[in-house]
Parts: structure tokens; sequence; C-alpha cells
């Protein structure tokens, strides 16, 4: 082949429907199609709303995907799928997809890791060389990995409760912003006093970077109640600074363990050591400027991909399927579809349930 494999890739694991062709680093198309609205009453996405919503619109997806890049359907050479871990329904929906369509043209399927995805985006973006170590930081999960390889991780620590971005989306809730909500306290945070309410940094007194959000949203609703009871109620600058203060924790106990992952990294990697972040909290300004700093205090270059490419999108999956397609590692019809896949499969199980179902 004297060009790179063109990879249609489809992402259904969550809350977000996408397809994307992906030739080499390219990206030819990415099409997301997201769900806010659907789930908007709930409070957090349901399950059987979001799987019916991928069965109902996956075709349309892909076929706007193919239709962006100007690619006939023949023309793929493979078609990567998201197999993994996710809310089972959605992640059957696309598995199923990939599994017709590579029967239907002739070419082979490749199953892939959601958190693959994510963790090896900044080798799409830019071109980073095997080892980096990665913050993986989303709304399911939050883990430091060393990534050797498009199926070597090892897993450094994690959290042992919610995710970072699970904390958002719960405070925004509390606190009455709009899901999901992560842009919106960001936003709100903005305007906000992040000295005025301190809330705590777990786990910093504890060695190693494991890290736990859980009761971060306890502060912050004991606070709003508090004020509510002082006040009648919550003014604008209250949510603002309530959003700050919360942000200010994320991002400090982020950035001290992220410091200590460093510090784990460089004994085995001492060499042009480099750190990328993923997943939809890497989205976040103020997260990022701290790391960039940070970085830059500790002789590491930063990597954090375009905003449209830290959310869940399916231009990760085909990039992360071409990785995989490169070293012969396609699927068969046998591939299942997994709510559990543990990225690093030595390391211990870290978390229980949380937004995305059984966590990884
Ligand atoms: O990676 P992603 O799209 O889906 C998962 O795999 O979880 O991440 C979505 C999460 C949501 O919890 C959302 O609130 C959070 O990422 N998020 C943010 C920002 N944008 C999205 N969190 C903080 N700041 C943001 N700007
Ligand atoms: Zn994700």
């Amino acid at each position: 082949m004297d060009r790179f494999p063109l990879i249609l890739g489809i992402e259904s694991s969550c809350d977000d429907t996408a397809a994307a062709l992906v030739s080499g680093r390219q990206v030819l198309s990415s099409v997301v199609m997201g769900q806010n609205a659907l789930h908007a009453d709930f409070g957090g996405v349901v399950p059987e709303i979001a799987a019916r919503a991928h069965a109902e619109r996956l075709d349309l997806c892909v076929e706007q995907a193919l239709q962006e890049a100007g690619v006939p359907l023949q023309e793929i050479d493979a078609i990567a799928v998201t197999a993994g871990p996710g809310l089972i329904g959605g992640v059957l929906s696309g598995v199923m997809l990939a599994k017709g369509l590579s029967a239907g043209l002739g070419k082979p399927l490749i199953g892939v890791n959601h958190l693959a995805g994510h963790a090896l985006t900044p080798r799409l973006t830019d071109g980073l060389v095997f080892p980096y170590l990665m913050l993986l930081v989303s709304g399911g999960h939050c883990q430091f990995l060393t990534v050797s390889g498009p199926q070597a991780f090892t897993r450094l620590g994690g959290t042992i409760d919610d995710a970072p971005g699970e904390a958002f989306d719960k405070t925004a809730r509390i606190l009455g912003l709009p899901q999901p909500g992560g842009p919106s306290v960001e936003a709100a945070a903005k305007q906000g006093d992040e000295k005025r309410f301190r809330f705590p940094r777990p786990l910093l007194d504890r060695d190693g970077c494991d890290m736990s959000f859980s009761g971060l949203k306890t502060a912050i609703l004991r606070q709003r109640d508090a004020l509510i009871a002082e006040q009648g109620g919550l003014t604008g600058q209250d949510r603002a600074d309530l959003c700050a203060g919360f942000q200010a924790a994320v991002r400090d106990v982020l950035t001290e363990k992220t410091r200590r992952a460093i510090a784990l990294y460089q004994g085995e990697n001492p060499v042009k050591p480099a750190l990328a972040v993923a997943g939809g909290v890497a989205a976040n300004m103020a997260l990022r400027g701290a790391l960039e700093t940070l970085c830059a205090q500790t002789g590491l270059t930063f990597t954090a991909p375009p905003l449209r490419l830290c959310t869940d999108n399916a231009a990760m999956i085909a990039y992360a399927g071409s990785e995989l397609f490169a070293l012969g590692e396609t699927s068969d019809m046998t591939l299942a579809a997994r709510p559990r896949w543990p990225l690093d499969k030595r390391a211990a199980p870290l978390v229980g349930s949380g937004k995305k179902g059984a966590k990884a």
C-alpha cells in the first residue's frame, strides 16, 4: 500500500455518537452527534436513552463522515470501533454496526479500547513518540499512565472514587447550572473568586498519585446549603465563587498528583520526558495552564490535544485502530462489547461504579 490505510472510526460508548475517517495522522472528517438535549431533564446520562439514540443515529453519522471526507464506503481499508469500556447498550450498537459493515464490505474489523483512543490522541495530533506520561482525565476516568506502545500501558495511579468530570457535572447539578458541567462550571468560575471558599484537597497527605474527588461535591453541597440558610438563596456571584473554589481544588489536586506521577515516571524513563493530557476535562483551561507551568518547572514537554479531540470523538478511535492495524491486530466476528476493559491488565481495580457504569 503506497498510502496510509483509510480507517473508518465508530464511537458510541457514552453520550456522543461519532464517526470519523482517518488516514495516517490526517483527520479527513470527524462527526460528533451529541445527546445533551435528550438527557437534560434527568441530570445525567440515561443508558437506555443513550443506547436508543446511538442505534438511531450511527448509520447517519457514518454517512455524514464519509460525505464530508468525500470518500465512498467501498474505499475504506478497515473499520475501527470502540468495543469498551462504557455503557453496554451504546457500545453494543457500535460494535454491531461495525460487524455488519465489515461483513458486508469484506474489510477488516478492529476493536478499540476507548481509553486507548484518548491515550493515543497526542500521537495523532502532535506525533508524540513513545514513551510518554499521560494524564487521562474525563467524565468516567482519571488515571496516570505510562504509554509505551499502542497496547502497552502501565497505570501509575488513579481516582479511587469519582472522576473529575463527574465532579464537575455533579457540582453543576448542585448549583443549577447546565450539563455537561465542565464547560458551565469553568465559565462561571471565570467570574468568581477562588479564595472565598476553601474546599478540601483530598489525599494530598497520602503518598503516591491516587486521587479522590467524591468528597468535593459534598463540600459544595454543604456550602450551598449554608449560604441558602443564611441568605435565603444564592446570588450569581455566590455561584461563580463556588465554581471558582471547586475548580481550584480539582486543579490543585491534579497538579500536585501529576508532580508525583512525573517523579515516578522519570525514575523509569529519564530520556526526553513528556507529559500529555487527554479526556474531556483536559479541555479545562485552568487545568491546562497549571500543568503547562508544572512541565516548564520540571523540564517536561507538554502536549494537550485541541479541545474537539479531547472530548469523545471517533477520530481518536480510527487513529488507535490504525496503530493496531499496522501491527496486524485485527478482530473477528467474536469481538465482544465490554463494559469494563482496563488498559493496564496487571493493575488492581481502583473504583466502583460511576457515570459510565462500572469503570475500568
Ligand atoms: O472524555 P469525555 O468526552 O467523555 C468521557 O469519556 O467521560 O469527557 C466528558 C467529561 C464531562 O464530565 C464534562 O463535564 C467534562 O468532560 N468536561 C470538562 C470540560 N469540558 C468537558 N470538565 C472541565 N472543564 C471543561 N472545560
Ligand atoms: Zn472519553
